[in-house]
């Protein structure tokens, strides 16, 4: 079984490759993937860049070309739950896209018209996976949640508040309901792990950068335990 490994951060996505050691190196649709094993996996690492287009697109290709049977995204949010603080992890329960908005033609807000479902949901498995590694890596600091995406990096308290009342997301981010909803169509299960950064406030930027480190460092983390365990 091969499993496709998508991180957010280039820093992640290099501790990931230097602990593969030799890699096979390819590109498409301007994204570079890269093949090799971890822990005696086969696995294909790649960057998604920013955005729900990239992240549908980055996940078509490793499930076509790379013929992945299971799919693991790691990155930072903003916490939406106030429960969450900087540093604590989401695992998905689901997904849903936010800035999914038709409600001018009677559909409800995140509702995808004319398609049987738009509430993703991670594989059950992946998530029970995960939440063992936070144990013991972040024990008492992660949370299973929903996992709210859009194309937009939110920093108002009027929009999270928002977000919260209406889909009770746990977090908010810009990929994962993208590589939720393109895994779901592809019948492939997946999981979203995210370190939380801000709190989709707007004091996002003052410790955004300082924390992108630590957090590519706990992600790497959580992806190693979890082929460890898998
Ligand atoms: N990623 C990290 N923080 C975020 C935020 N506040 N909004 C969207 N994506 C994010």
């Amino acid at each position: 079984m091969t499993i496709g490994i998508i991180g957010a951060m280039d820093e992640e996505i290099a501790l990931l490759l230097q602990a593969m050691g030799q890699v096979e190196e390819h590109e498409q649709a301007g994204n570079r993937y890269y093949r090799g094993t971890l822990h005696h996996h086969s696995v294909v690492v790649c960057k998604s860049g920013v955005g729900k287009v990239n992240a549908a697109i980055t996940t078509q290709v490793l499930i076509d070309r790379f013929s992945v049977e299971r799919i693991l995204f790691t990155g930072v949010a903003g916490a939406v739950n106030p429960m969450l603080n900087i540093g604590d992890i989401v695992i998905s329960s689901a997904c849903i896209q936010h800035d999914m908005d038709v409600t001018a033609l009677g559909f409800k807000l995140g509702e995808i018209p004319y398609q049987s479902n738009s509430i993703f949901r991670a594989d059950q498995q992946l998530i029970e996976l995960a939440k063992r590694v936070c144990e013991e890596i972040v024990p008492q600091r992660h949370m299973v949640g929903i996992v709210l995406s859009g194309d937009q990096f939110i920093a108002s308290r009027e929009k999270v508040k928002a977000l919260y009342e209406t889909f009770n997301g746990a977090c908010t981010e810009m990929e994962g309901s993208a590589v939720a909803q393109a895994c779901s169509l592809n019948n492939v299960p997946f999981v979203i792990i995210r370190s939380m950064s801000d709190k989709a406030d707007g004091s996002a930027h003052v410790n955004f950068a300082e924390f992108t480190v630590e957090a590519s460092e706990r992600s790497y983390q959580m992806i190693d335990h979890m082929l460890q365990q898998l």
